[in-house]
């Protein structure tokens, strides 16, 4: 057994003798028209945990090869589909796509092993075994997703790529990049260069919940140049991985009004007495609805639209305080010209202008599940956070949706209801929990749920300061996360968690090797510990929104 994770859909190990492939240095590649991805990463990753230069098989190789196809119509695989058969001769990866081959391929990383993970070899002369086996696997959602919040902690360039490879290492093909927030404006825009002088950092930041007395007075800060998001972008595009990147309008913008304090809403608030927020929680002030402030992100769209290739842009749309737009009288004067009746239909007067404005350049608009609330833009998709029932209401309106309820899958609320979580925040939603999320409400048609497009888990870094704080949250959660999205449900409609639980055993290895900091099963390590620091866990079992 080879503790595959996420499962595949069928998997036959051949027992008996004879039933080894052993590859060593006379083993080659057969790289087939598509498989630039997967030959490239078997060379570099692969290659350089094994050993394994796999040069380019010539015809008659004597020794095994590792034959890379894409085989077309006539193949019978669907998008991002693999069929991987490993036998006397070597390993044969078929795909149906690129993308196929690329899973394909991360499949055959974990069948060599856990060594297989790390960056060198431990051991140069080693042989790797292979036991004989056929693997027949397609992934259940076509959008299988992590969203990072890099704005509240900034998450160096370097730690993206890292995050990169580890959502590749789980057949994770959506990066939903939480670029923009009232702490911090991550990405530089070449026609508003305050955005990130001033929006990129604070001189301080709240150390632990918003009602801790803690401050942490080093200040923090980072954003990404465009050259970095190029880089970021090609190298998940390398690993079949979109980056979507969200720019939050019109609330959750303090960082973008403490650099242009125009965008606010000048008549209710001294919006040039604001700078980046150092604190936490639901913020008050929201963008004024004004058309400068169309133009102004406009000219943001423009340039993000330059960067990312992904068909969806996210807007964001959440948690916008409208109380500005309620005293504000030149936005009660907006209600009433427009004609959108209340604050509500204002906010969806943004999203809506987005919406056409993005449809217009060949792009999809996401949103959070807010931008149901004064009615949904045309063509909108809905990342359904506050619980199953927005994504149910976008379904039946025939919109596409990605589940993500923060009931289950917000991996940044702790993993255990003991005193040593570091600064415990929402529920508690053990590996077990994530493992069991279904991501389809049994009470959408099929027709409905054919637009549940995907899944994905969200984490948001209030407290989690740094990289390992992250690792904690994410790992091992992730990657049960991971197999509900990827592996079929089971006809039972009951996963089987002590099979996965046995596989995990595994992937702790795997984790160890590629150096994750995640959380040990039997608890945090002492310097995993925040003692002291502030949490806000949510006490019983979870609320649906
Ligand atoms: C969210 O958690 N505010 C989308």
């Amino acid at each position: 057994m080879h503790h595959l994770i996420p499962a595949p859909r069928h998997h036959r190990p051949e027992s008996g003798p004879e039933t080894r492939l052993t590859l060593g240095p006379d083993t080659a590649l057969r790289t087939g028209a598509g498989t630039g991805t997967a030959a490239r990463w078997l060379r570099t990753t692969v290659g350089a945990a094994t050993g394994l230069a796999l040069p380019e098989a010539a015809d008659g190789h004597p020794g095994p090869v590792v034959d890379l196809r894409v085989p077309g119509e006539a193949g019978g695989l669907g998008a991002e589909a693999y069929r991987l058969t490993v036998s006397a001769g070597g390993v044969l990866i078929e795909g149906g796509d690129a993308a196929g081959v690329f899973w394909g391929a991360q499949t055959l990383r974990q069948l060599l092993g856990p060594d297989a993970f790390r960056r060198a070899p431990l051991n140069p002369g080693r042989a790797w075994q292979l036991g004989h086996v056929r693997i027949e696997d397609a992934p259940r959602f076509a959008w299988r997703g992590m969203m990072l919040d890099v704005a509240r902690h900034f998450m160096p360039k370097d730690g993206v790529l890292r995050h990169l490879d580890l959502l590749a290492a789980h057949k994770l093909n959506v990066f939903h990049f939480h670029l923009t927030d009232d702490q911090g404006w991550r990405i530089d825009i070449r026609r508003h260069p305050e955005l990130v002088r001033t929006g990129s950092w604070r001189p301080r930041s709240k150390w632990g919940h918003r009602a801790s007395e803690l401050w942490n007075d080093t200040p923090h800060g980072g954003y990404y140049t465009h050259d970095d998001i190029r880089e970021i972008v090609a190298y998940a595009a390398e690993r079949h991985i979109t980056v979507v990147p969200e720019i939050e309008i019109p609330g959750h913008s303090q960082a973008a009004i403490a650099a242009y304090p125009e965008l606010g809403n000048t008549d209710v608030t001294d919006t040039a007495s604001l700078g980046v927020w150092d604190t936490w929680g639901i913020n008050p002030h929201a963008l004024a609805p004004t058309e400068d402030t169309l133009r102004f992100y406009e000219g943001v769209f423009e340039e993000v639209l330059e960067l990312f290739p992904s068909r969806f842009i996210h807007v964001g749309g959440d948690e916008c305080e409208k109380d500005e737009w309620r005293r504000s009288p030149a936005a009660q004067a907006r209600i009433a010209e427009l004609g959108v009746g209340d604050e509500d239909g204002l906010q969806s007067w943004f999203i809506r202008h987005f919406d056409r404005w993005l449809t217009a350049r060949g792009r999809r608009l996401v949103g959070w599940d807010e931008i149901l609330e004064g009615g949904l833009a045309e063509g909108a998709t809905v990342s359904s956070w506050r619980g199953y029932a927005g994504g149910i209401a976008a379904a039946r309106a025939g919109h596409d949706v990605i589940m993500c309820p923060e009931q289950q899958v917000y991996l940044n609320y702790r993993e255990d209801g003991g005193p040593d979580e570091p600064v415990p925040i929402g529920y508690v939603r053990t590996l077990e929990d994530v493992y069991r999320f279904e991501p389809v409400p049994p009470e959408l048609t099929g027709d409905e749920a054919a637009h549940v497009i995907g899944v994905q888990a969200n984490v948001w870094t209030e407290v989690l300061e740094n990289q390992d704080r992250v690792d904690y949250q994410l790992y091992p959660r992730l990657a049960a996360l991971a197999e509900v999205a990827w592996s079929p449900l089971p006809a039972s409609e009951e996963r089987d968690f002590a099979g996965f639980d046995a596989r995990m055993e595994t992937h702790f290895r795997r984790l160890d090797a590629l150096g994750v900091a995640y959380r040990p099963p039997s608890g945090p390590h002492p310097w995993q510990r925040r003692p002291g620091v502030l949490g806000r866990p949510f006490e019983g079992a979870p609320q649906p929104g």
